[in-house]
């Protein structure tokens, strides 16, 4: 693959533009992982807290309000709701108790000088799995009937179908961005710093 395809598939799969990703590299490239996975944390709190439980009562309102021809729409307002209140919770879950403390430690284990410390017990042995789910989040998400869905819901002559569109579509930006923090800057550093350690 040349550099410029890895760059397009790379820009498709999070669809952020390219400044914004250089906002983002810049805030977070060289700030401690610790730092990152508090902010990270604070969104999954947020999204669990507030943003998810909004989003799944607006989708209950718009399918009750959804014209009774609108089946394909209605059916798929539900899948999507099954998929944000589960999939992405025991994703978050999976992060939190495994992949983010293991970081944690990594960074505090390559901070002391060589030596100084028992050998770092902590591995990224999570990491493949955690990287899979992104593949089927970003797809499910970024897919093109979610789009789909949310043009169809543009379209219904109602308030709340209006609502939850615009909605949707700030929820799927937002998980681009926390995407794109996991796996083009924490991840990636994470696995530098474990093989900094292993080579000592
Ligand atoms: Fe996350
Ligand atoms: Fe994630």
């Amino acid at each position: 693959m040349t550099p410029d395809q890895h760059e397009h598939q790379t820009a498709c799969r999070f669809c952020l533009s390219a400044e914004h990703r250089k906002v983002l590299e810049q805030e977070w490239l060289y700030k401690k992982l610790a730092d990152l996975i508090d902010f990270l944390e604070e969104a999954h709190r947020e999204l669990r807290a507030k943003t998810m439980p909004q989003t799944l009562e607006l989708i209950q309102r718009a399918v009750e309000r959804l014209p009774r021809a609108e089946t394909k729409l209605r059916s798929a307002l539900k899948t999507l709701s099954i998929f944000l209140g589960t999939d992405i919770f025991e994703h978050f879950e999976g992060e939190e108790k495994s992949l983010f403390p293991a970081i944690r430690s990594i960074e505090k284990c390559a901070e002391e000088p060589p030596g100084a410390s028992p050998r770092c017990e902590a591995s990224l042995g999570s990491l493949h799995k955690i990287q899979d789910q992104h593949n089927q989040i970003l797809d499910t998400l970024f897919s093109s009937h979610l789009e789909n869905t949310i043009n169809r819901l543009r379209d219904v002559p109602d308030e709340t179908c209006k609502t939850l569109g615009a909605e949707l579509s700030r929820f799927v930006g937002d998980v681009r961005q926390h995407a794109f923090l996991e796996d083009e800057i924490l991840f990636p550093r994470a696995v530098v710093l474990e093989q900094r350690l292993k080579s000592r």
